[in-house]
């Protein structure tokens, strides 16, 4: 298939193999003068560096946008309120990033009078969806290219191609795994990982301390919430950016926030993906004891199916939807009342809630204990009990008496299902 024609295409660089080597290919097959755009999220990358480089490969201009702030509160808040784990583990990292990065994208595409947006990913990811669902909510009018798609590169004809075209790349010849980070954490792929037996290498985490190198002493942190965002730690105000950064660096020496999951991916695959997250899992930990405090037993129960829907969205690229709007105004709504401190514990990899307290709680003591001077009304049970076993009765009547639980049988139990040949 010939590769379409561009004028001026504004291409979101990382500074990696890929996103340089798309510039003279770009320049090549698309005859388009290339504009590179990066986008700070919190990647640990030399920026400076990357912007040279994608002016070397040929760029006619290369900007380097700071929306760190941006990401944190418009990105990975939400995602906080909304306890937001893919998959029940996932904290979304790359999810939550593509759709400020396309913001960015759209905005420099239409100063500079670009006539198309271009992106570095595969055929095979999900980051292509997330690009491109939101490249057509913001500018339906402008032509994507995504050259990773076409050339049929290995890594190793990439790293040909940058050659011939004189890019220098300072990356190891072969990096080992295919890496992407923010604020919100690091996602590791490729490489020994792709064997999903195989216990990740220590070289694989950057963030998280292994078991044998965190620390022999727990640290137990506590978590001031003011309507569900963190505003301080152990009692010092940080902003939510500062936060991160400070949690995250406790929680890796503990070896917090390392996620090994075969996951399902919105192109039908599965795939072995390792994330080392160690803001985000002890964030949503407490942000969820807090909840489980302050929240009625309804809210609590249906924002769970908001939660889940919300996870969904974003991991499948909808952010820019009016249905990720819609979840998003419910769970504002949700928030007046988060209000609090939870205490974590954080040790040898693992994080637990250690205490709470809220002046919101609903959580009575007085109406839970079984001690003295309880004020619950235990004679009003009598009558509570009536009514609520009233229709089990009816059918016990009816149809007859419940049968009693059957005896286990040890052989049927240690029934294997066996694979199909
Ligand atoms: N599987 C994760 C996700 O879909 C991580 C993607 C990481 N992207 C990358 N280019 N390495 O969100």
């Amino acid at each position: 298939m010939k590769f379409p024609h561009a004028n001026r295409v504004v291409l979101a660089y990382s500074g990696g193999l890929d996103t340089t080597v798309a510039i003279p290919w770009l320049i090549e097959h698309a005859g388009a003068e290339v504009l590179a755009l990066l986008v700070d999220v919190g990647q640990p990358d030399d920026m400076p560096a990357a912007v040279a480089r994608a002016l070397s490969a040929g760029a006619s201009k290369a900007r380097l946008v700071d929306a760190r702030d941006e990401f944190a509160y418009g990105c990975c808040l939400p995602a906080l309120k909304a306890n937001a784990l893919y998959e029940g583990v996932y904290p979304l990292v790359s999810a939550l990033s593509r759709p400020l990065i396309v913001e960015k994208l759209v905005e420099e595409a239409r100063a500079e009078g670009a006539d198309a947006v271009a992106h570095g990913c595969t055929g095979k990811g999900n980051d292509q969806v997330r690009f491109e669902l939101s490249i057509a909510a913001l500018a339906p009018d402008l032509k994507v290219l995504a050259p990773a798609r076409h050339w049929g590169f290995t890594r190793d004809d990439s790293l040909a191609y940058a050659k011939s075209h004189g890019i220098w790349y300072s990356g190891a010849a072969r990096p080992p795994y295919s890496i992407d980070e923010n604020l919100w954490g690091r996602a590791i792929e490729c490489g020994a990982l792709e064997d999903a037996w195989e216990e990740p290498p220590e070289d694989a985490y950057s963030l998280t301390a292994g078991a044998a190198a965190s620390s022999e002493i727990p640290d137990v942190a506590t978590i001031e919430f003011a309507d569900g965002a963190p505003i301080a730690l152990d009692g010092i105000p940080l902003s939510f950016p500062d936060l991160i950064a400070a949690l995250g660096g406790r929680a890796g020496a503990q070896g917090v926030g390392r996620i090994d999951h075969i996951e399902n991916r919105t192109v039908g695959i599965k795939s072995r993906e390792i994330y080392e997250c160690p803001a985000a899992i002890p964030l949503i930990a407490a942000h969820k004891a807090l909840e489980a405090m302050v929240l009625t037993k309804d809210e609590a129960r249906f924002k769970a199916q908001v939660e889940a829907a919300w996870a969904e969205l974003a991991y499948g690229g909808k952010w820019h939807t009016p249905l990720r709007k819609a979840l998003d105004a419910f769970i504002a709504t949700t928030q007046a009342a988060v209000q609090g401190t939870v205490k974590l514990r954080m040790h040898k990899g693992s994080v637990a809630v250690a205490g709470r307290r809220s002046l919101f709680s609903l959580y009575d003591a007085g109406l839970a204990t079984y001690g003295k001077g309880d004020p619950f009304d235990h004679a009003a049970a009598d009558g509570f009990l009536k009514i609520a076993s009233m229709e089990i009765a009816t059918l016990a009547r009816t149809r007859g008496a419940a049968a009693p639980v059957p005896e286990g049988n040890a052989h049927e139990a240690a029934h294997v299902a066996q694979p199909v040949a």
